[in-house]
């Protein structure tokens, strides 16, 4: 891929990030839902700081771009996507609780339980999560209401025991914390990584395909390079915390070997890890041959995934 390759992913990624931010704001501005009488403001407020202006916004330009590979509606899939970043900036909220990975930065800015309290992130996290279901149903994101189920069902299972939760589940035992400690193998951690942060990587793909209605063959080579990236996704993030600047990435590092996360840089080495992101870099244009030039936007959006630096 040439520099004007990158140039058009950086203009991309930016649009669907203003974009994003705009139906952000939207979505959790001071219009009421059907039904909603009293909105406390102190929830809404911890809502819109865990959600608004920050975040490079990776899952909502991961479904917009698939999307527009099967020739989708891009306002449906900014509505996805919204509905996507909602159920991450939820999940990153809950993540850096004290309980959790005890977090004061994200985003440059103070965490949820910094600027708020502790019960105030629980509850934003809570009401962000229940939100991404309320408009990923919506009928602005697809015509088809079968389109909108699975969909719906999909998220539900990325973000659920077998997916999101379950991984930050596995994150927190690999530390030790309810047993004693006990070193992870290479597969154990993949698996862990998967689903923590693969899970709704993977998502953000399966669902523009899902919306453009892909056939299953374009489906199955989406599904792959979302696990490709989803998995380098995690060790890129992993790399960062042990050589990455804080100040450009907005939270904290140098915290995983400290608090004994199981991570690829710990049993692979740096070296070892940079190796393995370059693999996952050829699985995943591998992944993405048939679909011909249209997927340049994907490649150059799995070489950023492994070599970006925030
Ligand atoms: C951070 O995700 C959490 C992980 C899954 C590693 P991002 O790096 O996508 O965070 P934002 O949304 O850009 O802040
Ligand atoms: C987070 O992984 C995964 C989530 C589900 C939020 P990390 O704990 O490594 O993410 P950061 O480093 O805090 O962003
Ligand atoms: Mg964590
Ligand atoms: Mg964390
Ligand atoms: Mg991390």
């Amino acid at each position: 891929m040439d520099s004007s390759g990158s140039d058009n992913f950086a203009a991309r990624l930016a649009a669907v990030a203003t974009e994003t931010e705009a139906l952000l704001e939207r979505l959790l501005g001071d219009k009421a839902l059907p039904g909603e009488t009293v909105r406390p403001e102190r929830l809404l407020a911890a809502m819109r700081h865990a959600a608004l202006g920050g975040g490079k916004r990776l899952r909502p330009f991961l479904l917009v771009e698939t999307a527009a590979l099967f020739g989708a509606r891009r306002d449906g899939a900014l509505l996805a996507g919204a509905a996507l970043e909602c159920l991450h900036c939820y999940s990153l909220v809950h993540d850096d609780l004290p309980a959790m990975d005890d977090d004061d930065l994200r985003r440059g800015q103070p965490t949820v339980h910094k600027a708020f309290d502790d019960a105030t992130a629980i509850l934003a996290g809570d009401a962000l999560l229940t939100l991404a279901f309320d408009i990923a149903a919506r009928s602005e994101v697809h015509a088809d209401a079968n389109v909108r189920v699975a969909l719906v069902t999909e998220l539900a299972r990325a973000s659920g025991l077998g997916g999101m939760a379950g991984g930050q589940m596995l994150d927190l035992t690999a530390e030790g914390r309810f047993a004693e400690k006990r070193t992870l193998t290479e597969n154990e951690i993949a698996t862990l990584q998967a689903m923590k942060t693969g899970a709704l990587i993977r998502f953000a793909c399966r669902a523009g395909a899902l919306l453009g209605k892909a056939s299953d063959s374009s489906l199955s080579n989406v599904d792959r390079y979302g696990v490709a990236i989803g998995q380098a996704f995690q060790i890129a993030d992993d790399l960062l915390d042990v050589e990455g600047d804080s100040a450009t990435l907005g939270k904290a590092t140098a915290k995983d070997a400290a608090a004994g996360k199981a991570t690829l840089v710990s049993t692979l080495g740096i070296d070892g890890a940079r190796a393995r992101l370059d693999a996952l870099i050829a699985e995943a244009d591998s992944a993405l041959a048939s679909f011909g030039d249209k997927a340049d936007i994907l490649r150059a959006t799995a070489r950023f995934v492994a070599q970006r630096k925030n």
